[in-house]
């Protein structure tokens, strides 16, 4: 069976996302597994992707402004990867930025991080600068979106258009 027909994606309420915790320590350390679970928390949307009854990769979604939405987090369970659960994931993410008529969808990724760039490569996103934000947003919105995403050095920032 494909990772497509057995997996459904839900969203996960307030009050039961801390039981998608064990996730994110599979997946993050130091400073980023601090901050995904905070964000884990208090983030506007989680979904999460549900294989025999059971969380096995989640993605924290959020609006940042007129017509921008922004992938904060996406994390599969170690032992379900490579099976397409983080495209399944991603997918659905952009569907729902698409159904929120949302133009362009961005993410950013530490620049190291191969399974994650190519995860999102995979779905359209190509790597984007601060100029080139500043130039379609003006630079102070550029700052402000930047300072929202939280982009540090040593991460890229990734976009796609959502058509
Ligand atoms: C990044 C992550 C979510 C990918 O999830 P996944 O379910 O394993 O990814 P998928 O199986 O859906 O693969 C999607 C695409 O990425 C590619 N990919 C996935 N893992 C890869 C790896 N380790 N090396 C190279 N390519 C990889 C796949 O080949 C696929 O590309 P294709 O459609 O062109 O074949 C997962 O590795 C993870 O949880 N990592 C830790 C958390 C993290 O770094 N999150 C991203 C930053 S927020």
């Amino acid at each position: 069976m494909t990772a497509q027909e057995e997996v459904a994606i839900v969203d996960v309420p307030k009050r039961k996302r801390a039981g998608l915790e064990w996730i994110l320590e599979e997946s993050f350390e130091g400073w980023y597994l601090m901050h995904s679970k905070r964000t884990l928390r208090d983030i506007e949307l989680v979904r999460a992707a549900m294989s025999t009854g059971k969380a096995v990769g989640l993605v924290m979604l959020k609006t940042l402004g007129k017509g921008v939405g922004y992938v904060y987090y996406i994390a599969v369970a170690k032992a379900n990867r490579k099976r397409g659960i983080g495209k399944i994931l991603l997918e659905d993410a952009l569907r729902h930025f698409k159904a929120s008529s949302l133009e362009e969808v961005f993410a950013s990724v530490e620049e190291d991080n191969e399974p994650s760039e190519a995860l999102f490569a995979s779905e359209g996103f190509t790597r984007t600068s601060f100029g080139e934000v500043s130039k379609k947003h003006g630079s102070l919105h550029a700052l402000n979106m930047y300072r929202e995403m939280l982009v540090v050095p040593g991460e890229v920032l990734l976009r796609r258009t959502i058509t």
